[in-house]
């Protein structure tokens, strides 16, 4: 067993209710972090698919609600706004889903150890507005893992919406909060959710890929990229979303194996927060990107591309995704011109902690219920019903 560092000091309750406090981005337990020929050659199972396993076949990873359903997740929602309870207190036992549950644990599993994703259909929001919508949301999330802060904030509950922010300013802009293309990349919690509100005039669809399949077709085409990806020399931004005491960005790999036995391959990336950190490289302060990783970047998205699979979000539908296994993208987009709302997706980062069947991560809080997600010193968590 490693020793883990940077425990989490005392937890004020007075800030975090339940006692559980987002851990945060940290950087990996150097000692689990292996060399290359450590590694799979291949990597087989359920994990590993190709678009075309799934293209033309929706109804394998599609699921309309069922009126009974709806009627469920409605009665939910109604119980627990009319106990008046925080949607921050938002949990399995005050939002109970007597028959959906049994799905969902399933579902959970498939996210985790299967596929890794899914599209629903059929969630009602313009009937039920942003506030009973974001409850049913969260609600439904918390059979699926604990939700974790997003950014500085504390936002639980994340409004993905071009807020008019300069995408080009990638060392301070969260691209979320823009119209910009996003490259392949995973979000910093286990499962991320994707409730379409309003969609855009044109663009911002979806394409995902397994990065399983990512990493065989690497191994096969250029090991060389994939060693590159596995080495602790890439620098992370926190893009300014620093606790006190903390460094700016960390060092780690992008492509990881978790600890103990049977170890699968974990991967971890997001080139717009490793293509930001000139500020410090230009200083002196941590090497530039190495032309073996510029072109291992751009292999990989370029690898991710070729093989990803496209999903169009339309209103009422919500995406579930795997952040370990999965890397996701979206194209540009172009809102409607006011008075018609601009896009807008409700956002929820998932943790699930070893204990509970979470992947065996090599990160000291593997098994903290609420892993991962971005927390800035003791921010509360806030669930606001729209960007802000
Ligand atoms: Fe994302």
């Amino acid at each position: 067993m490693t020793a883990l560092t940077q425990q989490p000091s005392a937890i004020p309750l007075d800030v975090f209710p339940d006692g559980l406090k987002t851990t945060g981005q940290h950087p990996p337990l150097y000692n689990e972090l292996h060399p290359f020929d450590k590694f799979p050659r291949e990597i087989s199972g359920q994990t590993v698919w190709k678009a075309e396993d799934y293209r033309d076949a929706p109804e394998r990873w599609t699921h309309r609600f069922t009126a009974e359903e709806i009627e469920e997740l409605s009665t939910a929602s109604d119980n627990f706004l009319h106990n008046k309870i925080p949607l921050t207190g938002i949990s399995k036992s005050n939002f109970l889903l007597p028959n959906l549950a049994a799905r969902l644990h399933e579902l959970r599993a498939d996210l985790i150890d299967g596929k890794g994703f899914i599209l629903f259909k059929g969630f009602p929001v313009e009937q039920w507005g942003n506030h009973k919508s974001a409850v049913a949301y969260m609600g439904l999330g918390t059979y699926l893992g604990y939700f974790v802060s997003q950014n500085s904030r504390g936002h639980v509950l994340g409004h993905v919406k071009d807020l008019g922010e300069d995408s080009t300013k990638i060392d301070s802009v969260r691209i979320y909060r823009t119209n910009a293309r996003q490259y392949f990349h995973c979000d910093d919690s286990d499962i991320v959710g994707l409730l379409c509100i309003a969609r855009a005039l044109e663009g911002g669809e979806s394409d995902i890929v397994s990065s399983h399949h990512v990493y065989n077709v690497l191994a096969q085409e250029r090991p060389d990229v994939l060693k590159t990806l596995t080495e602790p020399i890439w620098y992370f931004d926190r893009k300014g979303e620093t606790s006190a005491g903390q460094d700016d960005y960390i060092r780690t790999s992008v492509v990881y194996l978790e600890r103990g036995e049977n170890a699968r391959v974990y991967t971890k990336w997001d080139p717009y927060y490793v293509r930001s950190l000139t500020r410090f490289s230009d200083a002196g302060i941590i090497p530039p990107l190495s032309a073996a990783q510029v072109e291992a970047l751009e292999v990989l998205e370029a690898t991710c591309n070729r093989l990803s699979l496209h999903m169009i979000l339309e209103v009422g539908d919500i995406q579930f995704l795997s952040n370990m296994h999965v890397l996701h993208a979206r194209t540009a987009y172009t809102d409607y011109p006011p008075p018609m709302p601009r896009r807008h997706l409700m956002r929820l980062w998932l943790a699930t902690p070893e204990h509970e069947g979470g992947w065996k991560l090599p990160f000291w809080d593997s098994n903290e219920k609420k892993r991962g997600g971005i927390q800035v010193d003791d921010q509360a968590p806030v669930a606001p019903l729209d960007a802000e």
